[in-house]
């Protein structure tokens, strides 16, 4: 069965006082136990969110980056290995921002999927296509040749342990979701992708989020999509009442 799942990505928002608080806000306001939340905090925010979480079973922390490489002289940069000895769980690779702002390409993203891997943190592998390739009609094959270039070189046994994302860009932060019927289609897709490349089993048990102006009025119609297992949120995640009805959508 597959996991479901809600992580909230609080990009670059919240001091430690105030991120600290909204994880015992949620805490407090009960979700469902089934539901598997996970807090992908800023760096610094990341041991004392640990503490808070560590001994509920449906909560996680994720990081929301590391460098490619294990260790060495890269002022100012964190490694896979300094992620996961925090308690860390879970990393985010391959978000559209870090793609854009930060010039992450292709073969970087292996990079840092492969350390992360390496390290026994879980990425949550982010794929999606700009408004151009959705209005010319070619969202699928963008997103096949993502899922390709940056993931099929796993081997079945690592590649089973991911956590895909599926974030439009035209949706993120805009307030324009992604229909269920674009949701479901495109989640369906990228399921049947991995049936053709790993099999059923595996294309039948890795969780595939829908992120994307994801808010607490769509999340319900989102979760219900046959293929769509939860939700990566970005500026829902950071009230507490919206998130836990977003974990409460299933
Ligand atoms: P929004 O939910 O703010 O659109 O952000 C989505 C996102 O980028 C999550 O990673």
């Amino acid at each position: 069965m597959r996991r479901k799942i809600v992580a909230g990505n609080w990009k670059m928002n919240k001091n430690l006082e105030q991120g600290m608080n909204l994880i015992d806000e949620i805490i407090k306001l009960n979700s469902s136990e089934n539901v598997l939340k996970i807090f992908a905090t800023p760096f610094i925010h990341i041991t004392s969110a640990v503490e808070k979480i560590k001994d509920k079973k449906d909560f996680a922390i994720a990081a929301q980056n590391c460098h490619h490489m294990e260790s060495g002289a890269y002022t100012g940069e964190v490694s896979a290995s300094m992620v996961r000895s925090s308690g860390t769980e879970y990393i985010i690779i391959g978000h559209s921002e870090r793609r854009s702002y930060f010039n992450e390409t292709t073969p970087l993203l292996v990079q840092k999927l492969n350390i992360a891997l390496a390290n026994d943190l879980i990425p949550i592998f982010c794929v999606g296509e700009n408004l151009e390739d959705r209005n010319n009609n070619n969202h699928l094959e963008v997103i096949r040749q993502q899922l390709k270039d940056a993931l099929y070189h796993l081997s079945p046994a690592d590649f089973s342990k991911l956590i895909i994302a599926y974030e439009p860009i035209w949706a993120i932060g805009t307030g324009v979701t992604a229909t269920t019927h674009q949701a479901q289609g495109m989640h369906n897709f990228i399921r049947s992708e991995i049936n053709k490349k790993y099999g059923k089993e595996i294309s039948e048990n890795i969780s595939i989020l829908y992120g994307g102006s994801c808010n607490a009025e769509n999340a319900k119609e989102l979760f219900a999509c046959l293929d769509v297992d939860g939700g990566l949120v970005g500026g829902a995640s950071l009230k507490a009442n919206d998130f836990t009805a977003i974990a409460n959508s299933f």
